[in-house]
């Protein structure tokens, strides 16, 4: 028997509150829980940054059965006059929401410390509002509060592989962000009781992810034959998870994580970036001479890698193949390109061209491979 059976939020209509549900990862929890049709009902708090749309949700929006589980509320989890009430009707918290990209966090860090850390603390005070509520019986049950972390926050991992218990290491604003939400969320269990979980996953990849990030930028960019600008070397690694594979390991640790405990979510898919390009250059079948060494991203961590025992012992372990993965998704981007094109709208020049502008003027050729 699993740790948190017969909870409420294991329990046939069950009520989420999620976090960031309108962005890449969330938006696909949302989406995987409600098409299931098993009675839980969602409320999605949602900022609605350059990141998040709501259009996320249109799959959802199309189904009438799936469409009357979902409420949407656009507001910020630093806003405790909004939070309060969401977490006082939700039987679990699944916290998605934060800035996500590591340049820009490089760029403007103190949006990744407002939402990160403050809006983790507006999310867990009231969360200790409702376990008072339990303890002084007007409240019937308790409930649990997922952060959703990263790999990131072991920090550049030169060899082997990150365990739970390894020290956390962060080298960007964005990941030490991260990992003071995490710890911030794990203080909360020990000092004041609440059912806290963690989960760390890896590199994420799939449909609806904002064409910032390496993959869906190199693919949009392929696409339109622009040029695609690789860090350095181009020999960093990461670990590659689908957004199916994300989603489903938060939702396992949400249903079977022990209280306390923080499990990673690894792929297994270890790859250098120059590997990760030349794949998704046969996707799209363009040639090697669209991509372009830039300067390096400052503080560039090397290699995450992580172990996944601990999660697997609970049950879970990734199962989209990396060629299955990327080729489904490259179909993704090429049958939605208005999806697309209005993420790539608004500030997106204004970004591109701060990021991106003088190092493509100072690019050069490189080798294949
Ligand atoms: P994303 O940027 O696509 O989505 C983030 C969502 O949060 C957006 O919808 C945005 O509008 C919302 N948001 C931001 N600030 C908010 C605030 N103050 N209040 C309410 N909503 C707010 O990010 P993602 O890639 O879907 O990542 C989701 C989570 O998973 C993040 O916590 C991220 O750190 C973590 N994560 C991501 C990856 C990855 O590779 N993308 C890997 C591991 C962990
Ligand atoms: P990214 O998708 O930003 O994820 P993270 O920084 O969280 O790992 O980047 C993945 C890798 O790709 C990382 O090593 C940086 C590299 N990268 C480039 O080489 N060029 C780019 O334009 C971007 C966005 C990333």
């Amino acid at each position: 028997m699993s740790a948190t059976s017969g909870s409420p939020w294991t329990a046939p209509g069950a009520r989420l509150l999620v976090t960031g549900g309108a962005g890449f990862i969330g938006s696909q929890f949302v989406r995987q829980i409600l098409a299931r049709s098993d009675g839980t009902r969602i409320t999605v708090l949602d900022k609605l940054t350059y990141a998040g749309s709501e259009a996320n949700l249109e799959p959802v929006r199309a189904d009438a059965e799936q469409a009357g589980r979902l409420r949407f509320i656009k507001g910020d989890i630093a806003d405790a006059s909004v939070v309060e009430q969401l977490v006082a009707d939700a039987d679990a918290v699944v916290n998605f929401a934060a800035e996500s990209h590591v340049d820009r966090s490089i760029l403007d860090p103190e949006a990744f410390l407002v939402t990160g850390v403050i809006g983790v603390h507006v999310l867990l005070e009231a969360c200790r509002r409702e376990s008072e509520r339990v303890s002084s019986g007007l409240r019937p049950s308790a409930q649990r509060f997922v952060q959703v972390s990263t790999d990131e926050v072991y920090g550049s991992v030169e060899t082997g592989q990150s365990l739970e218990t390894d020290a956390l290491a962060p080298r960007s604003p964005y990941s030490a962000a991260k990992a003071a939400g995490e710890l911030l969320a794990m203080s909360y269990h020990v000092t004041y009781g609440i059912d806290v979980v963690v989960t760390r996953g890896s590199n994420t990849y799939g449909p609806y992810q904002h064409p910032e990030k390496l993959i869906p930028l190199f693919v949009t960019n392929a696409l339109q034959d622009l040029p695609l600008p690789l860090y350095g070397d181009g020999l960093q690694r990461r670990d590659w998870l689908h957004v199916a594979d994300h989603a489903g390991a938060v939702e396992h640790v949400l249903r079977h994580g022990v209280a306390g405990e923080i499990y990673n979510a690894p792929a297994g898919i270890e790859l250098p970036n120059r590997e990760v390009v030349r794949r998704i250059l046969e996707a799209t079948d363009r040639p090697w001479s669209l991509v372009r060494t830039v300067e390096d991203r400052p503080g560039h961590d090397r290699r995450y890698a992580m172990d996944g025992s601990k999660i697997e012992a609970l049950g879970w372990r990734a199962s989209v193949g990396f060629d299955d993965g990327l080729a489904r998704t490259v179909e993704w981007f090429r049958a939605n390109e208005a999806w697309w094109r209005t993420a790539r709208s608004g500030d997106w020049d204004a970004y591109y061209a701060r990021q991106y502008g003088a190092r493509l003027a100072e690019s050069r050729a490189t080798e294949a491979g």
